[in-house]
Order: structure tokens, then sequence, then C-alpha cells
């Protein structure tokens, strides 16, 4: 399904609108921690970020699972796998750069919607209250941030879309996360945002122990008019 310009500006009238769905925090951080959570990416390891995958390509929990980073970068190594895990030499800086000015092709690229097998640590009670979200996830984390956890200003997609996606924070009152330099205030814990991934973000945490819900899916109409208020 392709979102145009004019049916996203529709849903996203700001940068985070708050969903009907909202996961009580204690039960989920109770019963999430039985479940793997790995390094995110291949760059910047020496930052506390670690994700658990809720959907991704093989439904099973593995440390190279592609699902565990930005998918930026996996469509870089696709075509320079020599520089997975390997520090910023001139080369690789100069082949990054060329890589993210070029005018890509989403049709081209491994996307979000590549990702649609659910692992177990999607069938935790406390994600109950997502069943009728669950049938439309496309790659889907929870990332645990500690103390400087961070993503640096980025875009995930661009117009027109292949898929939406939600946001959420265990602890807004432990981390930020800012639009276009701007820090959102009133996040309610737990609560699912549909989140404008279009416009420039970034986040921080400043405390351990930071979850975050990361969540990609096909933006069924029915599914939208039903969760949004
Ligand atoms: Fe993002």
């Amino acid at each position: 399904m392709i979102v145009t310009k004019e049916k996203y500006e529709e849903y996203h009238t700001k940068n985070l609108v708050p969903t009907k769905w909202k996961i009580d925090c204690k039960y989920f951080e109770e019963q999430i921690h039985v479940f793997p959570f790995y390094q995110w990416g291949d760059t910047h390891t020496e930052f506390p970020r670690f994700a658990c995958p809720l959907v991704n390509k093989t439904g099973t929990f593995h440390w190279d699972d592609q699902a565990l980073g930005p998918l930026d970068r996996l469509n870089f190594l696709k075509e320079y796998p020599h520089y997975h895990n390997q520090v910023w030499s001139d080369d690789h800086v100069e082949k990054w750069r060329e890589f993210m000015e070029r005018d890509h092709k989403m049709e081209d690229l491994i996307n979000e919607t590549h990702f649609t097998k659910k692992t177990i640590a999607c069938n935790i009670k406390s994600l109950d209250v997502i069943e009728e979200l669950k049938p439309y996830m496309y790659r889907s984390l929870i990332l645990k941030w500690d103390f400087l956890g961070h993503f640096k200003e980025h875009i995930d997609t661009w117009h027109p879309t292949h898929w939406f996606r939600l946001w959420g924070t265990t602890n807004p009152d432990g981390m930020v996360l800012r639009y276009n330099g701007k820090e959102e205030t009133d996040i309610e814990p737990g609560r699912l945002y549909l989140h404008d991934s279009i416009t420039p973000h970034e986040a921080v945490a400043y405390t351990d122990n930071v979850h975050q819900f990361f969540i990609a899916f096909e933006p069924n109409e029915q599914l939208l008019h039903s969760a949004l208020y």
C-alpha cells in the first residue's frame, strides 16, 4: 500500500498523534525483560542502545538480525559488506556520504514492509491491547536505551511512503524527543502515538532502562479510524 502526501497529512496532523492504544508499562517491563536485547546497529556501538524484535524477517531471535539497526545502514552494507563493523576510515565516510546523497527509490531498498514475521515477544499479555494492530505490523522492535543512548537527527521515509510508524516510551521523563530541534512535551508513558517520521527528528535518553515502542505498520484506513481519537 502506498500513501500519498495528502493522505499522510490527513492523519499526521502533528508530530505525535495519540492513539487509543496504551500499554501498562510496569506489566510490560516485567514481561519483556526475559527476551534477548541485542546491540543496535554495527556503528557507534559505544552508545547503550539495544533492541528486542517483535517483528523481523524470521520470527526468531538471532544476533545478526537485519531488523536490529538503521535500514539506511543495512542498505549501504548490502552494497559495501566489507565496511560491516568497521571504524570510520576516510574511504568509509566518503562511500557513506555518496550513498546517502544518492536519489534512492524506496522500491530498490530493503524497507520496513519486508519484515513481517512475529517473534514470541509479540505474544506477551501486556501487548494484548494492540491485538487488532498485530496483523498490520511490519518491522517492529522494543528499544532499550541507557544513559546517553540516542539517535541523531534523521528521517525514516519520504513521500509517498509505504508504511506508518507508531512510537511510545515507558519513561518520557527519562528521555527527550525533538522534531526540527523542538522538544515534545506531554508524552504519556505507555501511550502509542502516530509518529511523523518524515519530519527530521532525534532522541536521547538521560537515564537507564528507557524502553521505546518502535512499530511500523500497514496504514489500513479502517484500523486508523479505529485507533485515532
Ligand atoms: Fe526515526
